[in-house]
């Protein structure tokens, strides 16, 4: 028997140590937010954060997680969906077809904590998601949206006491 920690729960399942994280999210925990793109590590669609780090949990075999490490996916990013990125991405209707949003939404979100203002050439290196709908225009200009709100709730006291989350209240 297995273990980790996901989206804030300690999870048992059955999978062999080299079963990719993503497998191990959608089959064995229903968690199939998270997408199957290419498997090899070049669309980003299964994008997960591993310790706040994003990951691309099609190549990251069971046995290189610790159970003490926590897995957050896109089903535990926020509260209702309330994240800064979260609300960015429906104030400018990024999504077409939706398939690689949730992993371009992990991806960005482990950006905005690491750089909460990020420039261009930040969001050149770090999103490297492919979107086959081609919404790239779209996803950075609600990076530059969810960084002001990211911004805003790191200056806000209020905010931190309301929210764990990165959620804007
Ligand atoms: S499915 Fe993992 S990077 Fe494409
Ligand atoms: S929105 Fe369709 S692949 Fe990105």
């Amino acid at each position: 028997m297995a273990k980790l920690n996901v989206n804030g729960e300690e999870q048992e399942f059955n999978a062999a140590p080299d079963t990719p994280l993503l497998w191990v999210l959608r089959e064995q925990l229903g968690l199939t937010g998270t997408k199957y793109g290419c498997g090899v590590a070049q669309c980003g669609a299964c994008t997960v954060h591993v310790d706040g780090a994003a990951v691309r949990s099609c190549v990251m075999p069971l046995r290189a997680l610790k159970e003490t490490q926590q897995v957050v996916t896109i089903e535990g990013l926020s509260r209702n969906g309330t994240h800064a990125v979260q609300r960015a991405w429906q104030l400018l209707d990024v999504p077409q077809c939706g398939f690689c949003q949730s992993g371009m939404i992990m991806a960005v979100s482990a950006l905005l904590k690491d750089k909460p203002n990020p420039t261009d050439a930040d969001i050149d290196a770090s999103i490297t998601n492919i979107c086959r709908c081609g919404t790239y225009n779209r996803v950075r200009a609600a990076i530059k949206v969810a960084a002001q709100g990211v911004t805003r709730r790191r200056v806000s006291a209020a905010d931190d006491l309301q929210t764990t989350d990165g959620s804007l209240s």
